[in-house]
């Protein structure tokens, strides 16, 4: 479903991304993982061009957008990209806009989807995250978790193929990850396809088929969870792992 090869990319003389390369099935759940600063965000906002490469071939679904750093036209970049929804730490709703337009409004104006049946799509996502009674208030109405859960309906109303979560609960209070985790899982159970940094081991653990530890803006090591964190191999991971417990 996405494929990376050979990603690179520095930021000035900062090397962050030191060839990265993925392949994602469809239906795959990934968990990100790595200490702060090691390249996650940066590699999940190349994977829909909110970021470019300097090096490396990226495809969605097939479709290459970037093949050994050479990026396709905007239009193609754009259709393409427009197969993954993204939800970020700080869910990046419009402010001025109830939820249930907070959700309809992207479908009409990006996807042409009519009033009505985007209202429909609106009103069925907005009840399978929980929050159908909340269709009339603004963003500022709502809690933290509620907030994001609304940030997934809106990015799950645009259909897309691959769902890429970045920390998606770390603004949050913790009495409020579970509602959000527990959305997550739903959509893992439905076999979307996901890839989702996060520094929640236990849903990691639970949920992803594989998780990828990055260090150094390369993969460190990669493995079923159980694996993974019953039986690291490396010391960088070893050290990443002690240092949550602390
Ligand atoms: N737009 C940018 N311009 C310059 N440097 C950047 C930019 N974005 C990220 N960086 C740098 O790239 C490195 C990797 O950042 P990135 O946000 O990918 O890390 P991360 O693994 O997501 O960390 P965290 O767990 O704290 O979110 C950091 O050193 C960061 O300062
Ligand atoms: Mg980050």
């Amino acid at each position: 479903m996405i494929k990376a090869e050979n990603i690179y990319k520095s930021f000035g003389k900062l090397s962050v991304l030191n060839g990265i390369s993925i392949e994602v099935r469809p239906g795959e759940v990934i968990a990100i993982i790595g200490r702060s600063g090691s390249g996650k965000s940066t590699f999940l906002r190349c994977l829909n061009h909110l970021e470019t490469v300097d090096k490396g071939t990226i495809s969605i679904d097939g479709e290459t957008f970037v093949s050994n750093g050479k990026y396709l036209g905007d239009n193609d970049i754009r259709r393409i990209c427009m197969k993954t929804g993204m939800v970020f730490q700080s869910f990046n709703l419009f402010p001025h806009m109830t939820i249930l337009k907070n959700v309809t409004e992207p479908q009409e104006t990006v996807n042409k989807i009519p009033h009505e049946e985007a209202v429909k799509t609106a009103r069925e996502l907005l009840k399978k995250v929980g929050l159908s009674e909340k269709e009339n208030a603004y963003p500022s109405q709502l809690s933290g978790g509620q907030k994001q859960r609304v940030a997934i309906a809106r990015a799950l109303a645009m259909k897309p193929e691959v769902m890429l979560f970045d920390e998606p609960t770390s603004a949050l209070d913790p009495e409020l990850t579970g509602g959000v985790l527990s959305t997550m899982k739903d959509l893992a159970k439905e076999h979307l396809t996901m890839i989702v940094v996060t520094h929640e081991m236990g849903f990691a653990r639970e949920v992803a088929d594989r998780v990828i530890f990055l260090s150094d803006g390369k993969i460190c090591e990669q493995g079923k969870p159980a694996e993974l964190f019953e039986n690291p191999q490396t010391e960088e991971l070893k050290t990443f792992l002690s240092s949550l417990l602390k």
